[in-house]
């Protein structure tokens, strides 16, 4: 009994865990710790997020002293750098990697009637926000050696409805993005990066955010780059971005969509500006 039980736990192990990933965690015995095998880490995790006091505690107290907390010079900041970093033209902070998503989702002219192809193995904020725009998720399977979406599975979920495709980049892996772009060409698709789970994950040092029309990123407690709550959308397209900006700022004209005098492009916009 106890030994079928330890077999289900082998099993369900070895189908979460990606082949070579379980093969990397087996002992010279060739049994996982979970079966009782030497364990390969003895230590405790470092408990997350974790911060250098002498730095980040003097830069909190720094925005909180100048009284300054909505969106002013240390979120351009970021933005500024974020895009440098990655390589994108431009960068939106907002306030989490769910409405990175809807806003990417929304100014791509996603909306009621298309369809989105994504894979199933993410987290529900990805799902949430194509349905938040009025959009129909088609679940693409996973390749099982890499978690990521299987873009050999990708053109027979392919529908006239279909307008985008939205990877994941899961776990912190890059989808492959090289394959999903050639495949968004040939089909006319729009491509939208959840790179929230994925900071600085790259292919052929380009990065993970930067293949697609846009790429989307988190900033939430348990992320790489971690402050509580916040998000990024980054793209090259200055007109997508303007709209973004607009968007996130109640529909207020920014940039390109800032006309003559009172004939500026007022969007149905909302707020999710991030704070200093
Ligand atoms: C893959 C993925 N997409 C989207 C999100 C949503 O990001 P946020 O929690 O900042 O809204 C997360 C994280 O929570 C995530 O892991």
């Amino acid at each position: 009994m106890k030994q079928n039980s330890l077999a289900g736990i082998g099993t369900a192990v070895a189908m979460s865990v990606s082949p070579s990933i379980l093969a990397g965690c087996m002992t010279d015995t060739g049994t996982p710790a979970i079966l009782g095998g030497q364990k390969i880490r003895t230590k405790e995790w470092p408990g997350w997020p974790m911060w250098d006091p002498a730095v980040d505690e003097e830069q909190i107290i720094k925005v909180l002293r100048s009284g300054v907390w909505s969106r002013a010079n240390v979120v351009t900041e970021f933005e500024k750098k974020w895009a440098e970093m990655i390589g994108s033209k431009r960068c939106l902070a907002v306030v989490n990697g769910t409405n990175a998503l809807i806003a990417a989702l929304a100014q791509s002219g996603i909306g009621g009637g298309d369809e989105v192809l994504v894979p199933p193995y993410t987290f529900i904020a990805t799902t949430i926000a194509i349905l938040q725009v009025g959009a129909m998720p088609v679940f693409v399977d996973t390749d099982q050696e890499t978690f990521q979406i299987d873009p050999e599975k990708i053109e027979a979920k392919i529908t006239p409805r279909t307008k985008a495709i939205l990877p994941v980049h899961i776990l912190g892996l890059p989808a492959d993005m090289v394959r999903i772009m050639e495949i968004a060409k040939k089909h006319d698709l729009i491509v939208i990066e959840d790179a929230c789970q994925a900071w600085l994950a790259e292919i052929n040092h380009k990065k993970v955010g930067t293949f697609g029309n846009a790429g989307c990123f988190s900033c939430q407690n348990s992320k790489n780059i971690p402050i509580g709550e916040a998000g990024a959308i980054v793209s090259d397209d200055d007109e997508f971005m303007d709209r973004c900006f607009s968007y996130h700022n109640y529909g207020n004209p920014y940039g390109t969509m800032v006309g003559e005098v009172g004939s500026g492009t007022i969007m149905a916009g909302t707020k999710l500006r991030l704070k200093e």
